[in-house]
């Protein structure tokens, strides 16, 4: 975290992509395991946690309001829960890194607490939209100081005594539902969330693995206050958002055949899969099987002729992390690819229509941003120098662009990787590609 050394890629042209192997663990279910297993009665055990800056925010936050949590240790993580009234005032702001997810959903958490608390974050997390959470705790009665354009850092009164209510999501984002159902764990009687489509529903899921009641009916997610956790066992998939650089990756490289094991395929993460498939990508799930409430396969990719298409609405928040590589995937594809209703990405960790479409410009691709999507005309790579504006995603996305592309390709602010996907680079080179660290310490 608060990293000042910047490190760039300095990725080699060509190469195929083969293997087998697993990703790092799925990122939104280990932030959500330390914070239900924090308020859990019991100890709750982890494995497969995701050992990266955003989880490590996550659990640190978690520490310094007085949660004895041990690890990680190769993906362990062993957590005293303290129960639904036992969090601690923290002596300090809380500071969450790059981590959109761990300050929208402790706002929610933390705005039922009876002690005050500030949640704060770097460059990129300070800029980000968080109105979309306040206005909505605010409804149900929590006191939230923000800066004058409704950023963090966020100061959360305690004591506000929250109110449920039912809330119509004006955007489809899990992290506001989850900040929400969260708050609702608090907040006097029900409290419910209609999301316009479906978004991954990790929270729900592990309330309910935690023994809370949580109702869906059709779009609509409800719960009542007053109920508690139950500590439990945690297996952490494979994070789908992770391994799609590499499904991208073997579908674009000649020679190329790929087994990513153990990743979720929660059907609420899975829009990365439908639409490489619509682009005629060889894709197999093998050994479908759920573990721990979430559904889980080892992932195969062979090289594929990909095509251009119109990616169909519904599948954007299905796959929403995924959209710099799936540009990568276009570039290389034979025809137009369009992407519209998927304004979503202009406020992720950079603003990723923009940051992709200069970046593919760069390297020679015929990529129009539009203000909610992209058209991409596909061409040569070229080699040459993108800036991946401190976005782990961006960053990884150009790595594979290099594989089809015609001279080195250089991706400067890597930093950030560290944040989603620990050991990138050696997996990277494990499946083949050529790769140098530029700035990373000897
Ligand atoms: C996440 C939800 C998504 C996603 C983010 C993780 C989560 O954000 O982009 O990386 O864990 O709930 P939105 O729900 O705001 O789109």
């Amino acid at each position: 975290m608060n990293n000042t050394k910047k490190i760039n890629y300095m990725v080699s042209p060509g190469g195929y992509v083969r293997g087998e192997a697993r990703v790092p663990g799925d990122k939104s279910i280990s932030h959500r395991s330390i914070m239900l297993g924090s308020l859990a009665e019991g100890t709750t055990r982890v494995s497969g946690f995701l050992e990266a800056e955003d989880c490590l925010a996550t659990m640190q936050a978690f520490r310094a309001m007085g949660v004895d949590i041990a690890g990680p240790d190769a993906g362990n993580v062993t957590i005293r829960g303290v129960g639904m009234h036992g969090l601690q005032p923290p002596r300090d702001a809380l500071y969450l890194g790059n981590s959109g997810t761990s300050m929208r959903l402790l706002s929610g958490l933390l705005a039922g607490q009876r002690f005050d608390v500030t949640l704060t974050g770097d460059a990129s997390l300070t800029r980000r939209p968080m109105k979309r959470v306040t206005e909505p705790l605010r409804l149900m009665g929590a006191e939230i100081e923000t800066s004058e354009t409704g950023t963090a850092p966020l100061k959360i009164h305690g004591g506000a005594g929250l109110q449920g209510m039912h809330y119509d999501m004006p955007m489809a984002s899990a992290q506001v539902k989850s900040c929400l159902l969260l708050a609702g764990l608090y907040a006097q009687g029900i409290t419910s969330v209609s999301e316009p489509a479906p978004t991954r529903d990790h929270t729900e899921r592990m309330l309910a693995g935690f023994g809370y009641a949580v109702q869906r009916e059709g779009n609509k997610i409800c719960l009542s206050s007053g109920g508690h956790l139950t500590a439990t066992s945690i297996d952490v998939p494979g994070d789908i958002s992770s391994a799609a650089f590499f499904m991208v990756g073997a579908s674009i490289a000649a020679d190329s055949d790929l087994t990513i094991c153990h990743v979720g395929i929660n059907p609420t993460r899975t829009g990365v899969i439908d639409i490489l498939r619509l682009m005629g990508a060889d894709i197999a799930l093998l050994n479908e099987r759920v573990v721990g409430g979430e559904p889980v396969a080892d992932i195969r990719v062979r090289s594929a002729a990909l095509k251009g298409i119109v990616i169909p609405e519904h599948l954007v928040p299905l796959a929403i992390d995924e959209f710099p590589v799936l540009f990568v995937a276009a570039a290389c594809a034979e025809g137009e690819t369009r992407l519209s209703g998927a304004e979503e990405l202009r406020v992720k960790e950079s603003d990723r229509i923009q940051v992709m479409a200069d970046g593919l410009q760069i390297l020679g691709i015929d990529a129009q941003p539009t203000p909610d999507g992209m058209v991409i005309h596909p061409g040569v790579i070229h080699g040459g120098e993108v800036d991946s504006r401190g976005d782990h995603r961006i960053a990884m996305a150009f790595t594979m662009a290099a594989l089809r592309a015609s001279g080195p390709v250089v991706v400067r602010d890597c930093e950030n990787v560290n944040t989603s996907f620990p050991g990138f680079v050696d997996l990277t080179r494990s499946f083949g590609q050529v790769l140098v660290v530029e700035g990373a310490e000897p």
